[in-house]
């Protein structure tokens, strides 16, 4: 039986699609079974309709608070069988109904090596902060900011800290895509 996961993201969704990639090949064993985004313009729900993918835009201010946002979209992924809740730029904390029903089955990824420049902008934190040690944590999710307990890290040496901040970025993002998959291949298959 493949594992049924929702992926969260809120921007351009590189992550999720190395997942959804990893997923195709058999390389995880688990299927994408929909993909969730606060923002109505995110790139990610090209990549969905791309990939004839469920997504479902849930737009926080139509509900009344975080515990009535939450229960809805528990009704979707509890109605889809869904046991994994993987965000891949997804902009907002994750609230205690989605906490209380998926304990440990909520990852997150985050561009540094934490506890090292939480919260937004994690790779200019470092750059600003002259760290070349760059890197990418996948961890547990909880009620804070990029707080939750580290599954993996791995570190990148920025050489020179001068280049391009997007030749930086894009470094990053090569080492999260991989690190994203090897993890979840491990949870899960
Ligand atoms: C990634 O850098 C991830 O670590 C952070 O948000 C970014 C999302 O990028 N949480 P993408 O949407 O997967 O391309």
């Amino acid at each position: 039986m493949k594992a049924q996961l929702a992926i969260f993201a809120s921007g351009n969704g590189s992550n999720a699609q190395a997942i959804i990639d990893a997923c195709k090949q058999g390389i995880i064993n688990a299927d994408v079974a929909i993909i969730i985004t606060d923002n109505p313009n995110a790139f990610i729900i090209k990549r969905a309709v791309k990939e004839n993918i469920e997504c479902k835009i849930f737009k926080p201010k139509v509900f009344t608070d975080k515990l009535s946002y939450e229960k809805e979209i528990l009704k979707l992924l509890t109605a889809l069988n869904i046991e994994w809740i993987v965000l891949a730029g997804y902009m907002r904390l994750i609230g205690t109904v989605l906490l209380t029903a998926y304990p440990k089955k909520i990852l997150n990824i985050h561009p540094s090596l934490l506890p090292k420049y939480k919260g937004l902008n994690a790779i200019k934190q470092a750059i600003d902060n002259n760290d070349n040690e760059l890197g990418v944590t996948i961890h547990y999710v909880d009620e804070g900011v990029d707080t939750g307990e580290i599954i993996e890290q791995e570190k990148i040496t920025i050489e020179d800290l001068n280049l391009p901040i997007e030749e930086i970025e894009a470094m990053v993002h090569s080492v999260e895509h991989k690190l994203y998959v090897t993890t979840l291949q491990k949870l899960i298959n």
